[in-house]
């Protein structure tokens, strides 16, 4: 009987010890911009609570949707969902629930605010992003648990917040390396959980060309397929291995789609004139000097490039980029622009009759050859804007007298950035350092997977300041927001990408989010913490090195 008893009390204890662990907390990454948690009585989660979300309003049906599955996924707890009607009183329909609303008061597209008190919880946004990114807060700040408790403990708080950035991009670099969509899914995911809003897809390169075009049928009949795979970095050993893979247009739909419901815009590159070996073996007629190519095994910059001098290489881009623009409906389209060797163009009688033709002639430092990269870019880019469409280039395209109306991502270093701003370009900010996450993110590499070099901590990462102290607040206007990259000739599957990045993109979620005041590297470790449980809970792979 004894035993009996204690037994039960044991049970009884460990049940309220597991009961009273199950409380949500604020502190979650990227930090918001102010949280007033109060010692007012807190709100009790329980499966009696519903998701209200107003009627007749597909996207925030869809959002009701994503809390609902957060919520199980966190707590295990299964929240049901209503549709609150125009005649019903909000205050008392949000007794006991949690209430998604859309408030034009709020100023910032993606603004949200969150409000818990004993007798609810409010998300509401200025638009269903809004509210989807007080969503993702919100999913942080609760508790994963082990065992299905009976409620959840909310205290209570006020959240109101905004990013400082509109664009907060990731990249994937699906061509030397290709991805599954049920994986370039996942990615999306972590962008999602991030409060990020880009999706950069690097979809050619020439290694591999990895999206259908139907016009150019051999892109992916011959672009799309290497006949082996360098070993290492550049070892001179193949591993003669037939590699690659594509995406139909149905499944780049579909990924655009997926990333829509999350409020992610997908960016696509269609990288040229340079890194254009995938499409040359297709089409060898395309390139200064009629070929043969072959898709690439190593890595690299590679003298053969389009031929700018032909017409045939534009008809060959228009084609390509009229089913790009019909497919993703981002204003922006990337075309890449990096690595463009002259070489070949300096030998081809067409690319000189080019230059001659438009009176390219050098200019301080530039030679002919980099004008003509400035001319394919001009007419890509009118191409672009008479389909309601802006450009993206690498930040080489600055050197070739591009128009102000181009968009650059400076990856050289945070410089070129500064500078195109100070011209008047809009600029996105990925310098390599640190904003490559193919680097190595440790000093002692002995034990860490094959990355390309380099070192780029998640304290490297977190102290990236994208607006240079010498820009006017003209000039930091340009500066659109800050993406990462993850170049994959060293990351062939999908756990290695998930330790490319986790949890670097962490890091990289408060730059983007937060007022340079707002940043506290010591604080955002043990805020980081807490997501790393949710890491672990969807399995994702992590390098550890901030943890131990
Ligand atoms: C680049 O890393 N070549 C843009
Ligand atoms: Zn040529």
């Amino acid at each position: 009987m004894k035993k009996l008893l204690f037994s039960l009390c044991m049970f009884f204890m460990l049940s309220i010890s597991a009961i009273e662990a199950q409380v949500a907390n604020y502190d979650v990454v990227p930090l918001p911009k102010s949280v007033n948690q109060s010692s007012a009585a807190s709100f009790v989660l329980s499966e009696s609570s519903s998701i209200i979300y107003p009627e007749g309003n597909a996207d925030m049906q869809r959002n009701a949707q994503f809390l609902s599955d957060y919520v199980n996924e966190m707590t295990k707890l299964r929240l049901g969902k209503r549709s609150m009607g125009g005649k019903e009183n909000a205050a008392k329909v949000g007794q006991g629930n949690i209430l998604l609303a859309l408030d034009a008061k709020i100023k910032n597209d993606e603004g949200y605010t969150i409000n818990v008190t004993d007798k609810g919880v409010i998300i509401r946004g200025k638009t269903p992003a809004g509210v989807f990114l007080g969503i993702q807060t919100f999913r942080k700040a609760l508790p994963v648990v082990k065992v299905k408790p009976q409620v959840v403990t909310l205290p209570a708080v006020n959240i109101v917040d905004e990013p400082r950035f509109g664009y907060r991009g990731m990249h994937l670099d699906c061509a030397r390396h290709f991805f599954t969509v049920d994986f370039v899914k996942e990615y999306i995911d972590l962008i999602a959980l991030h409060g990020m809003n880009r999706f950069h897809w690097h979809l050619t390169e020439d290694q591999g060309w990895r999206i259908e075009i139907n016009k150019y049928p051999r892109l992916t009949e011959v672009g799309a397929w290497r006949s082996g795979t360098t070993i290492g970095r550049n070892s001179g050993v193949d591993d003669g291995i037939p590699y690659g893979g594509f995406y139909t247009q149905d499944e780049c739909h579909e990924i655009v789609k997926y990333a829509a419901e999350r409020y992610i815009t997908v960016i696509p590159e269609i990288d040229m004139p340079g890194h254009m070996l995938a499409a040359l073996a297709a089409y060898p007629e395309l390139g200064c000097t009629g070929g043969p190519y072959e898709v690439e095994h190593t890595w690299g910059i590679f003298a053969d490039v389009l031929c700018p001098g032909k017409e045939e290489t534009f008809k060959f881009i228009e084609g390509v980029l009229d089913e790009v623009v019909s497919i993703f409906p981002s204003e922006y389209i990337h075309i890449g622009g990096d690595e463009c060797p002259r070489d070949r163009w300096a030998e081809c009688p067409l690319c000189q009759q080019r230059i001659v033709q438009e009176s390219l002639k050098p200019e301080g430092k530039q030679t002919k050859e980099d004008l003509l990269q400035g001319y394919f870019a001009r007419r890509v880019e009118k191409y672009l804007h008479a389909k309601g469409k802006k450009l993206i280039g690498w930040d080489e395209i600055l050197s070739c007298n591009v128009d102000r109306t181009s968009t650059i991502m400076s990856w050289r270093g945070a410089a070129p950035g500064a500078e195109a701003a100070k011209l008047g370009h809009d600029v996105i900010m990925t310098p390599t350092n640190p904003m490559y996450f193919d680097y190595y993110q440790t000093e002692n590499t002995r034990h860490e997977p094959l990355a390309i070099g380099g070192l780029e901590t998640v304290k490297d990462v977190y102290a990236f300041e994208p607006i240079a102290a010498d820009l006017t607040a003209e000039d930091a206007h340009h500066i659109l927001g800050v993406q990462a990259n993850l170049w994959t000739e060293y990351v062939a599957v999908p756990h290695h990408v998930e330790y490319q990045v986790l949890p670097r993109m962490a890091a990289l979620a408060e730059v983007q989010w937060l007022k340079p005041d707002q940043k506290d590297y010591d604080a955002f470790i043990v805020r980081l913490k807490r997501l790393k449980e949710i890491y672990d809970l969807h399995q994702w792979t992590v390098a550890q090195h901030v943890f131990r």
